[in-house]
Parts: C-alpha cells; sequence; structure tokens
C-alpha cells in the first residue's frame, strides 16, 4: 500500500527518527510558514522526548516523566503533523521518492530527513546479553536503571563517559555502591584532555566511587542468566548487582547506506544539512555536517546540536539559500553539585595549552583550550552566564594574552 502520508494532499515532508531532532524539525518547518502535509516516522512508542534527564534528574526521581516531551500531546495535531509511532523505517527509495515501513506500508515524500540519532555500541564479551547488564538510551532504559539504584546495591559501571559518569553520580546519590571501569587512563579523557579530565576523575572519587583506570573487561560473569560481575584481564572480579555498560554510540547510518547515500562515521552532508541525494537531509547526531568555521566534516552527539541544527535543515529544504550550519558545538553537564557547560570544538590532542581562569580544584572555574594562542573551546565549571563571551572569543579565533585569560578580573569580553 502506497499512500502519501496525509489525506489526499501533495506528497509530504517525510521525517524519520521521532526524537528531539525530528520534532524539532516539524515545528521549524511550520515556523517557517510550510503548510504541506509533514510525517514524523518513530520506531519508539513515546512521543519525542529530550534524553538529557535520562541520566541526571528523571534518573533520580527528581523530575517527573511529563517533563522529558519535546511537545504536549496535543501538539501534532494542533500543527497538523503526522505522528507515526511505534513504526520503523524499513527503506529508503531515493528514486522513487518513497519510504517501506517495517510492516511494509509506503510513504511517498517530496524531501525527506533523516533524524535517525544514534544507537549504543555493546559490549563485545561473553556475558553481555544477561539481565540486569543495562544500557542507557531510551525511557526505558532509565527506568530499569532506576529500579537497580538502590541502597548498598553494587553497581558496576563499564566506560567512564558522559553517560557512564552521570550514572555514577546518580548511583552514589541513591546510596549504591559504584565501582567505574575505564580502559583509557581518565575519565572523558578524549573530549576534554587529561587537565580537566583530573577534575571529573577527583569529583567521583571524592564522592566514593571506586574509579578503576587502563583496565580490559574480558567476560561478563553470572548466575542463572543473571550478570554476577564483570572479569577483568587482570584476573580480578567486581562483583556487581547490575551492570550498566556506556561505551559510546554509533550513528545510525543503515538507512542512509542501504538507500546509496554518502556515509562517512555518520551520514555526509554539506553546510545545508544536504545529503548526497539532493531531496535528503540529515540532521542531529547521524549528520556528519561539513562546518564552515572549522571548514571540515563534524558530527556532534549533543542535545543542542539535535536542538538546532534542525532547523536549519527545514529552512533549507524549503529552499531557503541561506539556511547554513555553522553554530558552534555545545553541552552541558551535571553531577552532583558540579554543574558544566562546554562551547567550541577540539580534536583529541588537537590543543596544545589549557589556561585556567579560577582554581580547578575548587571546582568553581573556567578552562580554555587553545592552539596557537586562539581559544578553541571553554568549559565554565560552577560559573555561570560566560557562554556568550566564550562562545565569540572562539569564533573570532584571534591570538589571546594568556595571562589575561587566567585573571578572573579581565571581562571575557575584553581579550
Ligand atoms: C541518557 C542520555 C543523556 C544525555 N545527556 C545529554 C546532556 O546532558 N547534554 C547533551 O548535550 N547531550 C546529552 N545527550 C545526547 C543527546 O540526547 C543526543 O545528542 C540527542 O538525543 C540526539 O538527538 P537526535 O534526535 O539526533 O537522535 P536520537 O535522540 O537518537 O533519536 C533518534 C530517533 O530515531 C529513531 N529511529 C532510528 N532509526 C529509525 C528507523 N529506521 N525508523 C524509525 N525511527 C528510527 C530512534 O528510535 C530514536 O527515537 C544525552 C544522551 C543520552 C542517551
Ligand atoms: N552531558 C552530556 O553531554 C551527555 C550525557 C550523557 C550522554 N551523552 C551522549 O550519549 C552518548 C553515549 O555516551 P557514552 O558515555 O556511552 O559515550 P562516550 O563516548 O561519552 O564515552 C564512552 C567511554 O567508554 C570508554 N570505553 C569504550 N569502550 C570501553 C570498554 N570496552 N571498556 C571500558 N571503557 C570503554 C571510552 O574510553 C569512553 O571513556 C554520547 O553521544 C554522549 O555524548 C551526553
Amino acid at each position: 500500500m502506497t499512500d502519501t502520508g496525509t489525506s489526499g494532499r501533495e506528497r509530504p515532508i517525510v521525517i524519520v527518527g521521532a526524537s528531539l531532532g525530528g520534532a524539532k524539525a516539524a515545528e521549524a518547518l511550520r515556523e517557517a510558514g510550510y503548510r504541506g502535509g509533514i510525517v514524523l516516522i518513530g520506531e519508539e512508542h513515546e512521543r519525542p522526548y529530550e534524553r538529557p534527564p535520562l541520566s541526571k534528574g528523571y534518573l533520580q526521581g527528581k523530575s517527573p516523566r511529563e517533563k522529558i516531551y519535546v511537545h504536549p500531546p496535543q501538539w501534532y495535531a494542533e500543527h497538523d503533523v503526522t505522528l507515526r509511532l511505534g513504526t520503523g523505517v524499513a527503506a529508503i527509495d531515493p528514486a522513487g521518492h518513497t519510504v517501506t515501513l517495517a510492516d511494509d506500508g509506503r510513504v511517498e515524500y517530496a524531501k525527506l530527513l533523516l533524524t535517525t540519532g544514534s544507537v549504543p555500541r555493546r559490549l563485545p564479551v561473553p556475558g553481555a546479553d544477561q539481565d540486569g547488564v543495562l544500557s542507557l538510551r531510551r525511557v526505558e532504559d532509565s527506568d530499569r536503571i532506576r529500579a537497580a539504584l538502590r541502597p548498598g546495591a553494587r553497581i558496576a559501571v563499564i566506560g567512564a563517559g558522559w553517560i557512564g559518569l552521570e550514572v555514577a553520580a546518580a548511583a552514589r546519590e541513591a546510596g549504591a555502591e559504584v565501582t567505574v571501569l575505564e580502559t583509557l587512563e581518565l575519565p572523558l579523557l578524549r573530549v576534554l584532555g587529561r587537565e580537566v579530565a583530573q577534575v571529573f576523575a577527583d569529583l567521583h572519587r571524592d564522592h566514593g566511587v571506586d574509579l578503576r583506570f587502563g583496565v580490559k573487561v574480558t567476560e561478563l560473569t553470572g548466575e542463572g542468566g543473571t550478570v554476577s560481575g564483570v572479569r577483568l584481564a587482570d584476573g580480578t572480579t567486581v562483583a556487581a548487582d547490575a551492570v550498566v555498560v556506556g561505551i559510546g554510540i554509533a550513528p545510525a547510518t543503515g538507512l542512509a547506506e542501504a538507500a546509496g547515500l554518502e556515509v562517512d562515521n555518520g551520514i555526509r552532508t554539506d553546510r545545508h544539512l544536504r545529503t548526497s541525494d539532493p531531496d535528503v537531509y540529515a540532521a542531529g547526531d547521524v549528520a556528519n555536517a561539513y562546518h564552515p568555521l572549522f571548514d571540515k566534516h563534524i558530527r556532534v552527539e549533543h542535545w543542542a546540536n539535535a536542538l538546532n541544527q534542525p532547523q536549519t535543515a527545514a529552512r533549507a529544504l524549503l529552499g531557503q539559500p541561506d539556511a547554513v550550519y555553522d553554530r558552534i558545538p555545545y553541552f552541558f553537564t551535571d553531577q552532583y553539585d558540579l554543574g558544566a557547560e562546554y562551547v567550541g570544538y577540539v580534536e583529541p590532542d588537537g590543543y596544545d595549552q589549557v589556561v585556567f581562569r579560577g582554581d580547578p580544584a575548587t571546582r568553581e572555574f573556567i578552562a580554555f583550550w587553545l592552539s596557537g594562542g586562539r581559544v578553541l573551546a571553554g568549559m565554565n565549571v560552577n560559573v555561570w552566564d560566560v557562554t556568550d563571551p566564550i562562545r565569540e572569543l572562539v569564533r573570532s579565533r584571534r591570538v589571546v594574552d594568556t595571562k589575561a585569560l587566567a585573571d578572573p578580573a579581565v571581562p571575557l569580553d575584553a581579550l
């Protein structure tokens, strides 16, 4: 069966991936004045929601479920957006301008936007499919982890990235015993580098987390199909009532690849978020987009990117030539009483100096990553309302006086 996705109108704009990115794209299309059909298709059964609370307030039971959603339930009908939940897209036919649904139905499109996001990497060791081995992407994953975070429960967290550290903080706050197991020598090492990664290691140690770096997980042990521990290459076993795996994600590129779109660490797009097919666009975690400021393709796995890129994609697919995505990446984290924001873009080993404004030991400071005297990124930790001037420093690419950069008495916008 082929349908137009709406009743008897022109072919609609179809969005695959009903999460933050997809919902924001639908909103942006209406805001841009587009009055044709919009079909938003997602395989999850929940209406579009945001994921950051799933490892923070929602996981801790402090923030209600109602707060995770992008829009109220009636928003979709009110904006004439056909929301097809619990519906996987199985294939795209770019030549026929059609998507095939997992249940064999078809939807034609005029333009297609892919916001398929990403999926957690699975731990490639024996025992990883037992009960009690948990990953975190969807709201139901967060519910399962929350149920495991009981006082005195032994929680092993594999991976000291964003998921691992935020879950470790929630677990400690729930009174659980936490061991974090990480391959590299520090947490968040590839994103933050040694100098600032150390701040996060100290933070978690001070909160009673058993942090183990440079380890290799070889097996998850179990009893009767339920996980009981994590075996390491050095022969030790960490006993666990539950294991949370947060070892990174892979962009969900399967559909795009099968359709013959150019894929390389995500779906490659130009500065307008247009893929190698002129009628197909991509945004959010899945897009490896050309960034004019950095003069390269970058793929950003963060909330602000999924919030903002769809607005550009929506305007671009409506034919607005000035719709170019050149925002500087931004993200935030909350762990215990540490709140931080980061703005900029640094590749691992892509900086030659870190300058601190304030003492990192107090956990109230700004860190700047520089190369050749230019600020590539800044992270404010328990210091607020400085993102705009830091973003401006990054965008300007001017060489700064590092003494003044380190001096809290010098306003950032005077540098
Ligand atoms: C627990 C957690 C906490 C986070 N916290 C933060 C944070 O504090 N700060 C921050 O900056 N970022 C955070 N992030 C990252 C941020 O949530 C992601 O960058 C963002 O969700 C990406 O949005 P997206 O719309 O691109 O993709 P996703 O959120 O991955 O959504 C993609 C959707 O597409 C659907 N889909 C995929 N393939 C198909 C198909 N073939 N057919 C139909 N539907 C399909 C998926 O089921 C999914 O619903 C967090 C992520 C997680 C998991
Ligand atoms: N505050 C935030 O911005 C935030 C919060 C939560 C999640 N997220 C996003 O969610 C996604 C998933 O987060 P994540 O923490 O899983 O990924 P990540 O990429 O942030 O961290 C993965 C960590 O796992 C380690 N690792 C990889 N393989 C391992 C192994 N076999 N054993 C032990 N350690 C191993 C890596 O060295 C790395 O430190 C990312 O896109 C992330 O940006 C963001």
